[in-house]
């Protein structure tokens, strides 16, 4: 665990193992790469030398770069690290998204040092977040199954100095403090996304939920409460949904609840996240290489109940509601088949015709339950289909929904650093959904276009009208390639953030 902490100081005399610096590449009326804001000191202390050791060290200055210099006398630090934040005409300000990666891309480069002085660019209380959440998230390490932890890339350093020269005004303050607390909730869901699906069941992910609530809560931390429904329970409700998907694995299906409400709220939100801890596609089986990732399929649960602990830990005066239904999709002589009816909770009825589009069986369950709650607006967060990573790639999420609660979810995404796009659903969607002969609605109808939007007016069916948005996640939840920016490999903790950003723009419209 690495200590953070925010200083008023000079990089060029902190004394730290490394300080790190950011580069800008020449714009538009500029010669060559230059000292990014935050890094003035530095340069000065080089003086002249400055230039011409950027340009013998081949430093560039372009987005992800990283160059480490051996400092002589000319720094307190030993170690000098440049990072690159991209392209920037004269007199423009590196954006979030720029310092963001940047930060995480220097974090691996200083992973095995005692000490760490940040001079990154931090004018704002955006970058300031900016910084500290790339930082963090950079140096994001899963360990927990290696024999051997303490190679040099899983490192972290013990002391991590953000400096900043108005460290000492209190929004920036609180921006440092509020960014340390997403980006643990971020972490955490990467860890749950990331540890092996066999041994992280329904039963399992509930009880790892129960512990993370007991964690939050102690001491003098805020109130939220936990209740996690088992299949008997289920049962008894009418949850057909997640006990039909549950049905073929060994391992029972859970339906976790959080509920955060504290007395000054100004609003109430609701919260719906799916939560497939392994998803083989059922008896509609996935060929092997769609099934290798699946293990973060219940990375929409993670983020909901994560981004709910981060609301409750920053004492957002917001109430929140959270459903995180939880299931294995398995093969076996008790799975679920196509032609099978299911009865959701609330009694309407569905014909299964892909068991591999198990998803929106479970979330149609949680939305029915949040629905019931009457809350002002509800969020759903799924990893639902590989349509939307068809559509917009695996960096980028889909946002449909109730149009107003779509807009403020992209706003969301676009200050929390999480790319998101806008999708529709069609109208001729509502036709497909109403097509079964036996059931009131078709769960799947072979069609594959748009079946992406399809999905999205399927769970719409369960919202009772509300205001509601859903953010497809299937993309950006999972990096299956290596590390970038701030970005790790597996896990992301995709919609953490964002969910956390509509929070609090929800408190400052109701208040
Ligand atoms: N969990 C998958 C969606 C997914 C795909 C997530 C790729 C992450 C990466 C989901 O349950 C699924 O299998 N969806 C089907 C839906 C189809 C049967 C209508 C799909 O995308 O093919
Ligand atoms: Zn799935
Ligand atoms: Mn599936």
């Amino acid at each position: 665990m690495s200590t953070y902490t925010l200083r008023a100081a000079n990089p060029a005399k902190t004394r730290c193992d490394a300080v790190v610096v950011g580069v800008v590449q020449g714009g538009k009326g500029a010669s060559g790469p230059g000292i990014a804001p935050g890094g003035e000191d530095v340069a000065k202390a080089y003086g002249r030398a400055f230039r011409p050791l950027l340009s013998s060290l081949g430093v560039t200055g372009t987005a992800g770069e990283v160059t480490k210099v051996p400092t002589g006398k000319q720094l307190s630090s030993p170690l000098l690290v440049l990072v690159g934040l991209g392209r920037l005409d004269k007199g423009e300000q590196p954006s979030a998204t720029a310092v963001r990666r940047a930060a995480g891309a220097a974090s691996r480069a200083v992973a095995n040092t005692a000490s760490v002085a940040l001079a990154l660019p931090t004018d704002s209380v955006e970058l300031v977040r900016a910084v500290t959440e790339g930082f963090m998230l950079g140096s994001y390490a899963y360990t927990a199954y290696k024999k051997k932890a303490d190679d040099d890339s899983t490192q972290q350093p013990g002391e991590v100095v953000v400096l900043c020269s108005s460290a000492r005004k209190k929004d920036v303050g609180r921006a440092f403090e509020e960014a340390q607390v997403v980006s643990e909730a971020v972490a955490a869901t990467r860890s749950w996304v990331n540890t092996p699906p066999g041994d992280f069941t329904p039963p399992a992910f509930a009880a790892a939920v129960e512990a993370a609530v007991k964690d939050t809560t102690k001491g003098r931390g805020p109130k939220v409460s936990v209740r996690v429904r088992d299949e008997k329970e289920l049962l008894e409700l009418g949850c057909g949904g997640i006990l039909g998907v549950g049905m073929g694995s060994a391992a029972p299906p859970r339906l976790v609840e959080l509920s955060y409400a504290p007395r000054k709220a100004v609003a109430h939100l609701a919260l719906v996240g799916k939560g497939i801890t392994f998803d083989s596609g059922g008896l509609t089986i996935k060929p092997p290489s769609g099934m290798n990732e699946m293990k973060s399929d219940m990375a929409g649960a993670a983020a909901v109940v994560q981004a709910t602990l981060a609301i409750a830990r920053l004492g957002l005066p917001l109430k929140v509601t959270t459903y995180a239904p939880m299931a294995e999709n398995m093969v076996s002589g008790s799975s679920v088949r196509p032609g099978d009816v299911l009865t959701m909770y609330g009694g309407t009825t569905v014909e299964v015709l892909n068991t591999d589009a198990e998803g929106r069986l479970v979330l149609g369950d949680a939305l029915v339950m949040a629905a019931e709650q009457k809350p002002d607006v509800i969020l759903d967060v799924a990893t639902l289909t590989g349509h939307m990573v068809v559509a917009l790639g695996d960096k980028v999420a889909g946002v449909m929904g109730s149009p107003d609660v779509v807009d403020d979810v992209l706003r969301a995404a676009e200050t929390a650093g999480e790319e998101a796009w806008p999708m529709p659903i069609p109208e001729h969607m509502d036709e497909r959904i109403h097509s079964s002969r036996v059931a009131d609605l078709s769960q799947h109808d072979w069609i594959r276009w748009g079946g992406g939007l399809f999905a999205a007016a399927f769970l719409r069916e369960f919202t009772g009208g509300l205001p509601w948005g859903h953010l497809d996640i299937a993309g950006p939840a999972f990096n299956s390639g290596g590390p970038s920016g701030h970005l790790t490999s597996g896990g992301t903790g995709y919609g953490v953030a964002t969910l956390v950003d509509y929070a609090r723009a929800l408190c400052n419209v109701g208040g």
